[in-house]
């Protein structure tokens, strides 16, 4: 062990997994814990524990690890970087990785007209990111409100919250809230109260959007719409391609900026590289976080035109944005992206498990519905009749997956849905282990 370590572990502990599984206590319960793994490492879709045990990971670190753990060309630009320099701050220094991922990631601006241009903005977390567009979008309009949809999640820090809506428990006893914050119903197709159909749903929710404006705040007051293309946390729900359509058309009639948060569903998640670009729809914003730099800490906004130059120098930033390891590895990120055709992986694995889950489900009247684009995948658990959500089947599920060595996760707002989040590499012997698991553990809770 080198010396630098030794305050970490003696060597006595190294040998001694058991020494590392007693340490756990001091980790405070506010990082609310799925598994109490001590991982050794991790590789392609797969983690190993300090005990040696192997679990195929379909979290991906919440939608993190798109490129797989520690792949090797993100993990070589890693190591390269860092000895050259770690820190070079941007506000005093630019750097090679920077500068080249500045001139790179706003091409990936989706649906950009041609001779348009986007630029980029780099911090270090989804929820800072948010906050980065909602300045920028209050900036550039110099109106006061923000409009959001109910369900969604977009971070904890005191501003993002109070955008975020997908449970109770990331906004409840934090009040005042910021202010000029609105929300209106995501079209949520198995829960709209007009009935299943994607459009009935979509019709609801830009009924209420109209009624926002004609009952609580004149549109023109309102600096942006924010809405994740397919709802994360809130569970994993895909709404009518026509929902980014019809948001581009009320927008642009009132003047009001369109913000994607593509911080779950962006960088390959859904089989192309923003699932903005299912649709024809241009936004004027879009957050990015997550599977950015494979998980390095780093986050960012791409800004249509010339909107970045509403801030004012200072206006914004931070002393760690844009980091030069993490924007090395977010450049490996890329390449791998590109080189390893990750997108039609994930489009592909993506089908493969939509339609074997399909199957599995028919046995299981618990199963309200399996939903999903790519690789971002939900099972929603609720009683046939009532659709009463079912968190213990939910929980239960994942128990089961849990024992037979692969880890998923929940979300949704009563944690009814059980999220599929494999990584884009993952491969077809990998999928049909998954799919096994999963149709083992639906038999096991009787769902
Ligand atoms: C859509 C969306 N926006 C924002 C965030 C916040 O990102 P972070 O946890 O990196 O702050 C998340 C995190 O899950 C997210 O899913």
């Amino acid at each position: 062990m080198d010396q630098h370590a030794a305050h970490l572990l003696s060597a006595a502990d190294d040998a001694d997994a058991g020494a590392w599984l007693d340490r756990r206590d001091a980790v405070p319960a506010v990082w609310a814990r799925y598994t109490d793994l001590v991982v050794e490492r991790g590789f392609g879709s797969w983690i190993e524990t300090v005990t040696g045990e192997r679990y195929l990971d379909y979290t991906c670190g919440i939608g993190v690890t798109n490129t797989g753990h520690a792949h090797p060309r993100v993990a070589a630009a890693i190591a390269e970087q860092a000895g050259r320099i770690i820190h070079a701050q941007q506000n005093i220094l630019y750097h090679k990785p920077g500068l080249l991922l500045h001139q790179r990631l706003p091409a990936r601006f989706p649906g950009l007209a041609p001779g348009e241009r986007a630029a980029l903005f780099l911090s270090n977390s989804g929820a800072e990111a948010v906050e980065a567009a909602v300045k920028l979008a209050k900036a550039a309009t110099r109106r006061p409100a923000v409009v959001a949809f109910r369900g969604g999640f977009h971070g904890r820090t005191h501003g993002a919250m109070a955008l975020t809506t997908s449970g109770v428990k990331y906004r409840g006893h934090f009040e005042p809230l910021l202010g000029g914050v609105h929300h209106v119903p995501y079209p949520y197709p198995l829960r709209n109260p007009t009935g299943r159909d994607p459009e009935a749903a979509l019709d609801f929710t830009m009924a209420a959007l109209e009624e926002l404006f004609a009952t609580t705040i004149y549109p023109d007051d309102v600096a942006a719409l924010l809405v994740e293309p397919i709802l994360g946390e809130g569970g994993y729900v895909v709404p009518s391609d026509r929902f980014l359509p019809a948001l581009r058309e009320l927008a642009d009639r009132h003047g009001i900026l369109l913000v994607a948060d593509e911080v779950q569903s962006g960088y390959g998640r859904t089989g192309r590289f923003f699932a903005t670009e299912w649709t024809d729809a241009v936004p004027d914003i879009v957050v990015m976080a997550k599977g950015i730099a494979s998980g390095m800490p780093l986050s960012g906004i791409l800004a249509r035109g010339d909107l970045i130059d509403s801030f004012a120098p200072g206006a914004h930033g931070g002393t760690y944005g844009g980091n030069a390891v993490a924007c090395a590895a977010a450049l490996a990120t890329l390449d791998v992206i590109e080189d390893e055709g990750l997108l039609a992986n994930a489009e592909r694995q993506g089908r493969r498990l939509l339609d074997g889950l399909r199957a599995l489900a028919e046995g299981h009247g618990c199963v309200a519905e399996v939903r999903g684009r790519g690789l971002m995948i939900g099972i929603e658990l609720a009683d046939p009749g009532t659709l009463a959500p079912r968190p213990d089947l939910a929980k239960g599920l994942l128990h089961e997956a849990f024992d037979r060595k692969l880890l998923l996760l929940s979300c949704g707002t009563w944690s009814q849905v059980v999220r599929v989040i494999p990584p884009l590499v993952t491969t077809d012997d990998e999928v049909e282990l998954a799919l096994r698991v999963m149709g083992e553990s639906l038999d096991a809770i009787g769902a």
